[in-house]
């Protein structure tokens, strides 16, 4: 029998149902606060023990789950998503190039390290654009700039933050798009559900945590394709890709490592944690 560890630092109802699912399938599951963990350099070895034959990483901060994937990886630790597949979703820097480097169609970026550069870098791409953290989710801080004075307002703030990464621009081309886009989960090279999402009143931004509402979408060859090759691009696991449809096609903005699916479940005919199980089971007979 298979024993899997769940490892979050705060329980959402995606890791409970990812839990339940499990043991439906006659799994072992442990659930692992990572808040609570001490990993000790020399006592690297039978991690089996408390982490099982697997770990599926959930962690909602980045960095947190970043570091835990690093130190179990590099014992000999199975896990899901891979280290690497973790450090380049968690950073839009690293997603762009590595969208770019595969040839998926993707929003044009500028990345610039000072303020002067950044305004500068928005010039030239043209306004709208949109200012983005490097590293964040649920859509946060992440705003349209119509003009000068406001790219120059929030730049300016930008300059007073003390966030390690504060200083890292990274401004996109905003994308003339629908009032909605597309999130796609993709498990192994599998699309197990395809949905839109649309912005709440009020909102330009999609996100389920900021309100958007998630509808039935169906998949076409070109959109699984952009899908799967986003993914493969990342180096694959289990991913939500989100893309847009452009003028010229789909292009896809962000590749999410550690997938939240309440919204895409709703309106999914596949069952995704499921999906998402099996395919961990798959990765320990590895
Ligand atoms: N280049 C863009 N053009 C138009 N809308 C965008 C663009 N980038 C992001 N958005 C909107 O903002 C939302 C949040 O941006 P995203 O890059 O996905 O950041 P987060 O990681 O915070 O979700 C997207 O879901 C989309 O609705
Ligand atoms: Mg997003």
């Amino acid at each position: 029998m298979t024993t899997l560890s769940i490892l979050y630092d705060r329980l959402r109802w995606e890791e409970k149902e990812l839990s339940e699912k499990a043991t439906e399938l006659g799994v072992t599951v442990k659930v692992i606060d990572a808040k609570a963990l001490k990993l000790d350099s020399h006592a690297d070895t039978g991690l089996q023990q408390t982490f099982g034959d697997i770990a599926l990483q959930r962690c909602i901060s980045y960095f947190r789950g970043l570091h835990l994937s690093a130190y179990l990886e590099s014992a000999g630790q199975r896990i899901v998503n891979s280290y690497k597949t973790a450090h380049i979703c968690g950073n839009k820097v690293l997603t762009t190039l590595a969208l770019r480097r595969a040839g998926v169609p993707t929003p044009r970026t500028m990345i610039s390290f000072t303020a002067e550069a950044a305004l500068e870098s928005a010039e030239a791409l043209g306004y709208p654009v949109v200012l983005k953290p490097v590293v964040g989710s649920w859509g946060r801080m992440v705003v349209p700039l119509r003009n000068r004075e406001t790219a120059a307002g929030m730049v300016e703030m930008r300059e007073q933050m003390n966030g390690l990464m504060s200083q890292i621009y990274y401004v996109q081309e905003m994308v003339d798009k629908p009032d909605r886009d597309i999130r796609g989960i993709v498990v192994g090279d599998q699309v197990v559900s395809v949905n839109y999402r649309y912005a709440p009143p009020g909102e330009w931004r999609t996100n389920v945590a900021r309100g958007g509402r998630s509808e039935p979408c169906s998949l076409n060859k070109e959109l699984e394709e952009v899908l799967l090759k986003a993914a493969r691009a990342v180096d694959g696991g289990i991913l939500g890709v989100d893309c847009m449809e452009s003028k010229d096609g789909y292009v896809v903005h962000e590749v999410n490592n550690t997938v939240e699916f309440r919204g895409a479940a709703s309106v999914s005919r596949n069952d995704i944690a499921k999906a998402m199980i099996q395919y961990v089971l798959e990765q320990a007979k590895r």
